[in-house]
């Protein structure tokens, strides 16, 4: 049975016991940020586990894209090395929340498994928790599993968590049985058969959500769920594998043109190199997937994960002989192996391969000079019989090299050696130190607990900044920062530091008087909005106060907030739909967007660019913010971030028929209010991620005002108008270039007249060569006035000195063969005597000596060419 068929029956069965099918999530997942990806059916479905969500359907099936490197669940470095272990892996899952339990859920996964797939019922083998007889009862009682096949375990195998804290409960997990053959023989299963792992694969795990673990100040504890849930999950490739009757993963359909696409490519049999090929075939999908969902490869969090996985697949390939860049051809076999279920994978092709390729590009460069070091750093070990590379060492080749700690890790292991990864850690976090913003809020970390305590005191901030800029509001907590302190109130309009949008400043009155300056205003935790002043002004909690936003800066915010959306949606228009946010900062005096192209954009692009969102700004386009649902505006066709937490109810900032977005921000009600929009400029920021910087409204014009001014004075001094400067200037650089020419005939001419000087009355010495003493000024080039000494007098012989300070520059030079001289020995000799420093060939010699000794020089050296 194909992987596709074993997709579509799953989907089709729990469908058929009213299961609403839903999409895979993305990689990213969208409502938590301590998670790097989603790595099980059930992330996505974290909020309807605990009730913070209302599940809109009781009944839901999944097949869900997972990735598990980097993080907690992480299987990178066992990739290849067993039969079973992948980066990325597709989880077959269905979902009960608050709907059936452990009856159905257990009833439903052994049909699915012996009735539908066909899979003999004596090859399957079922786990309980230890505390739940309830289950292993169902097992027996219900479906007829013999007892023999039933086991229990503890926590360690059976009771599923998602991470520290979240949804939790015992599961139940069904395994098969790849027979005798493929036992291992030093598996210890005097406990339970199912320890030898080689043998039994887990295929299906059945949990039954039960509790929610939370944080309590610095305790973990644990609650019931509200309603007790069932989260299931069945690895796609272990389920396949056990189809089609082979026991390796990677044997299956879903590598098939995978693995031949790297046969091609290496010239090299998989059956010669299994583990080099499965490495590469796992990480080819793993990357294309994560860059698929807006992933890119980075220094830092999953961009770092990414860059990690495609660095280490090259280093496969270059194992495998394969020098040129080419990792980039295994993401058409990879989109094709996966099918139809991921649909993004399509429109993402071009993208996905670009960024490969960049990456490749990127690292093939620094990936010969980093084995090198590497090489040499390796013999030195040996040499000193040491094993383990030093911290410092490993981490000079990350920084410089791009080497992850892995990479160096897998090559130094190849060798029988290990790298320092505690070292490694240590000067990691030496750089981060160093790299810490001063100042920054959200570095001051214990402060957090206390702004917890006040919402938990007093309940979340309300924003009211959308529709006003002046409201009364009561002082619920202040949190000292040092130098300033971190005030909150029940209620603000102003905008806390969010969605790159810079947070608002303005006045705290009493009584129409000024009591306090908002410098700046932050969300150090979820709900709670904390307004940064200077810790002097005192202010009395529970005091109601007068907040006012500095409306003039807030209104320069919000212009260039709508226009940042206005850009990103003309930069997808005319550059292409792989641009994707990278980051952006909005304030009052510019806009900066990072996005992801892959080369620069041209003068002709930018002037689009700039004319497209100038067009919607004359439009004076109406700009309606409105909440809705998560799927009404998946379907109005919203941008959303990555990593972004959105709830069922988003937020929407509509400019008809040309952007929708996700945002939380402030906007103008109107494109209209924008004024103008101006591109101050386009550059690289990282590899594939371009940044520009803009400037709307007033920013606009002053800069404009700026440059036309300057413009002006050019016209005033050059006597031209705007339409002719171009002109003139051309003119003017090319007479320019043509006197400068000129100026430089001139002074060759001026030198080679003075030179021929210099040249004239020689001397004819006793075996009759032409000879010429010549006192060279600072400014003639010896050497040349050598040259052109002996160009002139072909059998002759030339004496130059020249003054350079407190030295006597000295050439000697005659033509070459002459046997009655050795310049080289003669100058040697004179300079033995007097301290001087040179020497050269015998037809040619250079040197200089103390100028008190100049004229001893001379005279020395005139006595010997006078016997000559
Ligand atoms: N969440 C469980 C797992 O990942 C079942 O889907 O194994």
């Amino acid at each position: 049975m194909k992987t596709a068929d074993i997709r579509d029956k799953f989907t089709t069965f729990f469908e058929k016991q009213g299961h609403i099918k839903l999409a895979s999530a993305s990689l990213v997942p969208g409502n938590d940020p301590t998670l790097l990806f989603t790595n099980a059916g059930m992330v996505q479905f974290k909020d309807e586990f605990t009730g913070q969500a209302n599940p809109k359907e009781k009944r839901v099936v999944t097949i869900q894209k997972c990735v598990r490197a980097g993080g907690k669940h992480n299987d990178l470095e066992n990739v290849g090395f067993t039969a079973r272990h992948h980066t990325f892996f597709e989880m077959m899952g269905n979902f009960s929340f608050g709907d059936y339990f452990k009856h159905e859920a257990i009833s439903m996964a052994w049909r699915f498994l012996t009735v539908e797939l066909g899979l003999p019922k004596e090859k399957l083998y079922v786990t309980a928790h230890h505390s739940d007889q309830e289950a292993a009862d169902i097992w027996h009682n219900q479906e007829g599993v013999p007892r023999d096949h039933i086991f229990f375990r503890d926590d360690k195998d059976n009771f599923w968590e998602m991470g520290e804290v979240g949804p939790c409960g015992p599961c139940s997990e069904i395994f098969y049985d790849h027979g005798e053959k493929n036992s291992d023989p030093n598996a210890d299963t005097s406990n339970c058969i199912l320890d030898d792992e080689d043998r039994y694969v887990e295929i299906w795990n059945l949990v039954f959500m039960q509790f929610e673990k939370y944080r309590d100040g610095s305790e973990i504890k644990k609650r019931n769920l509200p309603k007790p849930c069932v989260d299931t999950g069945s690895g796609l490739e272990r389920v396949a594998a056990a189809l089609q009757g082979v026991y390796n993963n990677f044997d299956t359909d879903l590598f098939k043109e995978i693995l031949e696409k790297i046969e091609e490519i290496s010239g090299k049999k998989y059956k010669d190199h299994p583990l080099w090929m499965r490495v590469v075939a796992d990480h080819a999908r793993s990357a294309s997937m994560l860059l698929s969902d807006g992933v890119i490869p980075a220094n830092e969090g999953r961009g770092y994960v990414l860059r990690r996985i495609i660095r280490r697949a090259i280093r496969h390939l270059d194992l495998l002989g394969v020098t040129k860049t080419c990792f980039f051809e295994l993401v058409d076999p990879v989109f094709t192996s996966l099918g139809e279920e991921y649909s993004e994978n399509a429109k993402n092709r071009d993208f996905v391969v670009k960024y490969l390729r960049l990456e490749e590009d990127g690292f093939r460069k620094t990936l010969a000079s980093g084995l090198k070091l590497l090489e040499k750093e390796i013999k030195e070990l040996k040499k000193s019989k040491a094993l383990v590379l030093s911290g410092e060492k490993v981490f000079a080749l990350y920084d410089t090299h791009g080497f992850p700690v892995d990479l160096t890790q897998m090559i130094l292991g190849e060798q029988g050696l290990s790298a320092d990864d505690i070292g490694f850690e240590a000067e990691m976090k030496k750089q981060k130190e160093r790299s810490k913003k001063a100042g920054d809020f959200s570095a001051a970390g214990d402060n957090v607990k206390d702004f917890y305590e006040i919402k938990e005191t007093h309940g979340e901030s309300q924003f009211r900044g959308y529709d006003c800029e002046v409201i009364k509001s009561k002082l619920i907590g202040r949190v000292s920062l040092g130098e300033s302190d971190a005030l909150v109130f029940e209620a603000t309009p102003f905008y806390p530091e969010g969605g790159g949008q810079q947070g608002d400043t303005g006045e705290i009155l009493l009584d129409g008087a000024v009591v306090g300056l908002v410098e700046d205003t932050k969300k150090p935790v979820d709900g709670v909005i904390a307004h940064i002043t200077k810790s002097n002004f005192e202010l009395e909690i529970g005091q109601e106060y007068e907040l006012k936003i500095d409306s003039h800066q807030r209104q320069l915010t919000m212009s260039n907030h709508t226009a940042t959306h206005l850009l990103q949606a003309a930069l997808i228009k005319i550059l292409g739909s792989h641009i994707k946010q990278a980051g952006s900062s909005v304030g009052p005096e510019r806009l900066r967007f990072d996005f992801t192209h892959p080369e620069s954009m041209t003068r002709e692009q930018i002037s689009k660019v700039e004319k497209m969102v100038n067009d919607q700004i004359k439009k004076a386009q109406k700009v309606t913010p409105a909440i809705m649902s998560k799927d009404e505006a998946m379907q109005k066709g919203a941008m959303a971030l990555f990593g972004e937490k959105y709830g069922d109810e988003v937020r929407v900032i509509d400019v008809p028929g040309f952007s929708v977005e996700l945002c939380g921000g402030t906007h103008v009600n109107s494109t209209g209010d924008i004024g103008y929009f101006k591109i101050l400029s386009e550059s690289s920021l990282a590899t594939g991620v371009r940044r520009i910087e803009a400037v709307t409204s007033n920013g606009a014009f002053e800069y404009c005002d700026r440059k036309l001014r300057v413009l002006e004075k050019l016209e005033t001094s050059f006597s031209a108008k705007d339409d002719v400067l171009l002109a003139k200037v051309a003119q003017l650089q090319e007479s320019l270039q043509s006197q400068n020419k000129e100026i430089r005939e001139l002074k060759d001419k001026l030198q080679s007249f003075s030179a021929q000087n210099l040249l004239e009355n020689t001397k004819s010495l006793k075996n009759g060569t032409p000879y010429k003493h010549i006192e060279a000024s600072a400014e003639d080039d010896i050497r040349k006035l050598g040259d052109l000494f002996i160009d002139k007098y072909p059998n002759g012989l030339v004496l130059i000195t020249q003054k350079r300070g407190d030295k006597l520059g000295v050439l000697l030079k005659t033509f070459k063969k002459n046997k009655d001289i050795n310049c080289s020995d003669l100058v040697k000799e004179i300079f033995n005597a007097l301290g001087g420093k040179g020497g050269g060939k015998p037809d040619m010699a250079q040197g200089s000596v103390e100028l008190n000794q100049g004229s001893e020089f001379v005279k020395q050296i005139q006595v010997k060419i006078d016997e000559l």
